[in-house]
């Protein structure tokens, strides 16, 4: 009994979604895939890929628990923070397991590596200097509860404990670069924040001293380790096992170290030289309650180790500093600035 293998994809209009689709097709063209789409507007471009649409929202869980019960394969990208979703998700997996006569089935999740991430003081500081890295479980167990996405993290890592479903967690570090073949959404979320900041703000800004580190992945290679993990999953799935620790199916997508300083330093260049800024000069803001320092404050070092070692993951895309002046043109497009 030979069935095509079926993916159900959450989030193919956005970012991380859109790349990971294409890519996955890419790999695996002969799988059928699904994805679900809320915006009426948006079917046609989903389509377009040669994607069948499930019109609705992840808000509707019964919705999810059907379609992922009938699903070999779900790849979570919409929100690392939804813990009603990700519920509903193990428990359409269960379903699916329980009603046998398929693959154990599989579940990528994407989380960030904001899990780790410091205080947000604009600071390198000594409290911040531990990595995180993914091939430790001991280290991905330490991470603390009340960390940003570690609530859903926590729930994932338990519904794939026992091994009758298969779960995979992906914490990207800051993305960046355009998603060239992305159906919708091409941007990412902190790069844009820094440059639209800076244009509200008349100046290009850092939090506090601007020391403080992120690591950083181009979205082409991140949509690559998304190929990785699921060859990593139907492999693992020959012979059906719980995983070899509770924490061993979590992935970093981690490239080249960053100081948030720097990117703010280079977006005043660019943005002064298109003549939107009156000085290239980045200039340091308080730490605050707000936006601008959650995402661009803290530090958040991650070593993606086992992404590379085990699975062969080998970031190889320009860096990015190098796309900025793209990603910036990008933006002001977005926004109709341009
Ligand atoms: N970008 C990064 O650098 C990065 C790095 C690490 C982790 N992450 C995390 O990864 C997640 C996705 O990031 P992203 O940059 O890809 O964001 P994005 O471009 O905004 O994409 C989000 C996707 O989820 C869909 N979605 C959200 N709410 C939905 C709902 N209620 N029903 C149906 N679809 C819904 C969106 O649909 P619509 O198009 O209809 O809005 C879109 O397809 C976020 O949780 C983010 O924190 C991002
Ligand atoms: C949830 O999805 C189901 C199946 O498509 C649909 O019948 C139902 O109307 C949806 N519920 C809401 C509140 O949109
Ligand atoms: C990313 O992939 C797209 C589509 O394959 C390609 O056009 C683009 O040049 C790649 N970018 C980088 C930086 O590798």
């Amino acid at each position: 009994m030979s069935q095509v293998t079926s993916v159900f994809l959450i989030g193919a209009t956005g970012y991380i979604g859109g790349a990971v689709l294409v890519a996955l097709k890419k790999a695996y063209p002969d799988f059928s895939y699904s994805a679900l789409v809320r915006s009426e507007k948006d079917i046609p471009a989903v389509q377009a890929l040669g994607v069948s649409v499930v019109f609705g929202s992840t808000d509707n869980h019964s919705l999810i628990i059907d379609t992922v019960a009938s699903h070999d394969i779900t790849v979570g990208t919409s929100n690392a923070d939804d813990l009603p979703l990700s519920k509903a998700i193990v428990e359409g997996l269960k379903k699916r397991a329980e009603s046998g006569g398929r693959p154990r089935p599989i579940y990528i999740h994407t989380s960030g590596t904001g899990v780790v991430a410091s205080k947000p003081t604009g600071q390198l500081t000594a409290s911040a200097q531990k990595i995180y890295n993914d091939n430790s479980p001991d280290d991905i167990a330490s991470i603390a509860p009340e960390q940003p996405h570690r609530n859903v993290d926590l729930e994932i890592f338990a519904a794939g404990e026992s091994g009758q479903i298969a779960t995979y967690i992906i914490a990207p570090s800051t993305i960046y670069d355009i998603g060239h073949t992305n159906p919708v959404n091409k941007i990412s979320q902190q790069v844009p924040i820094i440059i639209r900041a800076a244009l509200e703000k008349g100046h290009a800004a850092y939090v506090g001293d601007g020391t403080n580190v992120w690591n950083s992945v181009n979205i082409n290679d991140t949509a690559e380790l998304y190929v990785l993990v699921l060859r990593y999953a139907l492999k693992q799935n020959e012979t059906p096992a719980p995983p070899a620790h509770k924490f061993s199916n979590f992935f970093f997508g981690s490239g080249e170290v960053f100081a948030w300083g720097d990117i703010a330093r280079a977006v005043g260049k660019i943005l002064h030289a298109r003549g939107l800024l009156k000085s290239p000069e980045a200039i340091s803001v308080e730490p605050g309650n707000d936006f601008f320092t959650a995402y661009t404050g803290s530090n958040s070092r991650s070593n993606a180790e086992r992404s590379r070692t085990q699975l062969g993951w080998k970031p190889k895309s320009r860096s990015i500093f190098e796309a900025l002046e793209d990603d910036v043109e990008a933006v002001l497009k977005r926004d109709g600035r341009i």
